[in-house]
Parts: C-alpha cells; sequence; structure tokens
C-alpha cells in the first residue's frame, strides 16, 4: 500500500435492523485519506456520518466491505483482529460534539486517563499532556475542573484529549457545534495544523458551511455513499492559512 495512504475504504456497506425495521444507512462506500488531510464530511441529519465516523473507527462494525487503517487492514467483512479496543487506543483520536470531559477530574487528569489506560507512565503521560495544554493556549488550566473552563477551552482540552496517545487518525464529530463563529474557526485551523504538522489524517463532521474553506477535501454522503466534491479543490486553492 501506498505510504501516505491513513484510511482506506472499499465497498463499506452498513445496515441496521431486520424485516420492517430493516434500514441501509451506507451503501458501497470506497475512499481513501491521506495522512496530513482535513477532511470535512458533510450529508444531512440522519444521512449516515456518525455511523461511517464509528465504522472507522472499529466501534461499528459494518454489514460488509474492507477497511485499512495505515498499512494494516483491519476488516474484510469482519474484523481481522479480536483487539479492536487496542487499534482504537493506539491508531485513533475521537472528538465530540460536547466535549465529554470527565466533570470530577481536573484537567491534567481528563488528558492522562487514557495514557494510563494504554500502560504509558504517569511521568510521561503527564509530561505529554502539559506540552499539549500549552500548544493549546491553556497550560495554566491544569489544575481546574471542566466546569470551571469555557465552552471554547473545554473543546480546547477535548481536542488535546485526542491527541495524547500520538493518534494517526482523528475522526471528530460536530467538534464545534457548541461554539462561536470566531471559536469554530480557531479550532478547524487548529485541526489542519495539527493535520500538518503531526501527519494526522482527521476527518470532521460539520454543519457549517463557514468551516468547509479550511479543509482540505470535502467528502460527501449522497444516495448512501461517499464521493468527493471537486469544487472545494478550487475553492481552497485560494485558502491556504
Ligand atoms: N444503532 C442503530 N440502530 C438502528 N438505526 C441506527 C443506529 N444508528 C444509526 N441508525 C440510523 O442510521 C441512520 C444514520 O444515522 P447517523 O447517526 O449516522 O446519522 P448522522 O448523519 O450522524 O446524523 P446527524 O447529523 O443527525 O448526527 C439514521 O437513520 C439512524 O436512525
Ligand atoms: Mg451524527
Amino acid at each position: 500500500m501506498e505510504e501516505g495512504i491513513a484510511i482506506r475504504a472499499e465497498n463499506i456497506c452498513k445496515s441496521f435492523g431486520e424485516g420492517d425495521s430493516y434500514i441501509e444507512v451506507i451503501k458501497n462506500a470506497s475512499f481513501t485519506i491521506h495522512k496530513g488531510e482535513l477532511i470535512a464530511l458533510i450529508a444531512p441529519s440522519g444521512g449516515g456520518k456518525t455511523t461511517l465516523l464509528m465504522m472507522i473507527g472499529c466501534v461499528e462494525e459494518p454489514s460488509s466491505g474492507k477497511i485499512w487503517l495505515g498499512d494494516k487492514q483491519v476488516f474484510a467483512d469482519k474484523w481481522l483482529t479480536r483487539e479492536t479496543r487496542k487499534i482504537r487506543r493506539e491508531k485513533i483520536g475521537f472528538i465530540f460534539q460536547a466535549h465529554y470531559l470527565i466533570p470530577f477530574l481536573n484537567i491534567i487528569d481528563n488528558l492522562t486517563l487514557l495514557p494510563q489506560a494504554n500502560k504509558t507512565d504517569d511521568k510521561t503521560a503527564r509530561a505529554k499532556a502539559r506540552e499539549l495544554l500549552k500548544y493549546f493556549d491553556i497550560a495554566e488550566k491544569e489544575k481546574a475542573m471542566p466546569s470551571q473552563l469555557s465552552g471554547g477551552q473545554n473543546q480546547r482540552v477535548a481536542i488535546a484529549r485526542a491527541l495524547v496517545n500520538e493518534p494517526q487518525i482523528i475522526l471528530a464529530d460536530e467538534p464545534t457545534a457548541a461554539l462561536d463563529m470566531q471559536r469554530s474557526v480557531d479550532v478547524v485551523k487548529m485541526l489542519k495544523q495539527i493535520a500538518l504538522e503531526q501527519k494526522v489524517a482527521i476527518i470532521m463532521v460539520t454543519h457549517d458551511e463557514r468551516m468547509l474553506p479550511y479543509c482540505d477535501r470535502i467528502m460527501k454522503i449522497e444516495d448512501k455513499t461517499t464521493i468527493f466534491e471537486e469544487q472545494q479543490l478550487q475553492k481552497n486553492s485560494t485558502h491556504s492559512d
């Protein structure tokens, strides 16, 4: 497989239920996403965005198809490993619409919880967490509780948390939905910078068209399958920031 590829999907299908409750959500989606790319994922509500992210993130099992993460094939009509949790922890960072910080842990403990679960030693995990807090300009909040931070600050912590494990892929489900325009642009620019600097592939679900010019490509779910919007490529060339 080509070296710069972060995610490859081939003919992924996903349906839920049986009989009267049967619903086909994704049909034959095939795409390739490269390291360093920030992809916007758009579709109407109920269009399958979260379902698609969760399949790439090894959370939701596709009905059929093939998935590679980096050079490792993880799915071929079934999971190829029993350790999907391990893959998820090692390779993938998740960011959600609400920040989902743990309310009774302070900021630094929220950041180091996952690395501890991954058996990184505490000192290394804390050093990495502090470095990220500094990068996101919230170093002085390390001992604060999530309730003492603003929405934008909490979302930056949530992004920092997704990065603590140095994932190869970040899956962000409407990370800016709770933020105002300026904060949203800040977050999206930050994601682009992370993608570039750390060679991470990022898929970001968004409903906000104003965020699209900051993304490298737009992936749409249309007629249950994924297509890339060409127009954005031209539009994007005028927005290199
Ligand atoms: N576990 C499930 N069981 C049955 N149906 C499901 C399940 N999860 C999702 N669906 C259905 O799959 C379709 C796609 O849902 P999904 O959450 O992926 O949409 P979405 O594009 O993320 O929507 P939104 O923009 O509202 O978040 C919907 O019709 C939903 O009802
Ligand atoms: Mg969704």
